[in-house]
């Protein structure tokens, strides 16, 4: 069952819990004249992520579908959600249209952005952002709000349980145990350490987003650019050792 929490103002915040997992898949859904959805969720997931969207929206008049990465907790239901909502468009980076969700994850062209692009949804507006290989693959990228401040950051700030829709507490230390724990067995490298990775999240944290929105945990409300700042720390350490 999905839980439904309003996380900022007009964002949705829709969570499913899998024990199996000990891990949260979140998808977030903006209230605007063309309404946005970002992650679809896995496929097992649609019917419940359709049914949490209804509470606030007719999931027919999606408009706009946007993930960071190809990975089925990132678009896996975009087939059914294109068949559900016949106006809607994916959005991903131009490399990711290019080179895969063109061919095989959208129904139809996705909008493929570049970096510094902007998607005025009505009254919110989201810079796109390029970020090959953060969290992971080439066509990463994020989308960042601008008038509330809002990073949709996918995988980063990733935490482990079944935990609160929000807070405005440390969760660095959450993310920080996932990683660690992550390294012990097959879902080793997670995330890869390179010369990308740094800059990127220090151009995130010069963003000075106030919510961070995550695809697994808690949405973390506050200094965004510090907290930012944080997990490049801790990437580095537990990701960026040669051993
Ligand atoms: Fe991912
Ligand atoms: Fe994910």
């Amino acid at each position: 069952m999905a839980t439904v929490s309003e996380i900022a103002p007009d964002l949705f915040r829709i969570s499913t819990f899998v024990p199996e997992f000990n891990l949260q898949f979140n998808q977030f859904l903006v209230r605007d004249a063309e309404p946005l959805l970002f992650h679809t969720g896995p496929r097992g997931m649609f019917a419940g992520v359709r049914d949490a969207v209804a509470t606030v929206l007719d999931p027919k008049t999606i408009r706009w579908i946007g993930f960071s990465h190809v990975e089925a907790d990132e678009c896996g239901s975009l087939p059914e959600w294109q068949a559900l909502a016949p106006q809607s468009t994916a959005v991903c980076s131009l490399v990711g249209k290019m080179v895969s969700v063109d061919d095989c994850v959208a129904t139809r062209p996705a909008l493929g952005m570049q970096d510094g692009e902007v998607l005025t949804t009505g009254k919110y507006r989201f810079r796109f952002l390029h970020t090959p290989h953060v969290p992971h693959c080439w066509e990463a990228g994020f989308l960042f709000e601008e008038t509330q401040r809002t990073l949709l950051c996918s995988d980063l700030m990733h935490q482990a349980g079944d935990v609160e829709a929000s807070t405005q507490a440390d969760v660095i230390g959450r993310c920080r145990q996932v990683l660690v724990e992550y390294q012990q067995g097959p879902l080793a490298n997670y995330m890869p350490y390179s010369t990308l990775t740094d800059p990127t999240i220090q151009r995130l944290a010069a963003l000075q987003p106030k919510t961070l929105a995550t695809m697994h945990g808690s949405a973390f409300v506050g200094d965004g650019s510090r907290a930012l700042r944080d997990l490049a720390v801790v990437l580095k350490e537990v990701l960026g050792q040669t051993s």
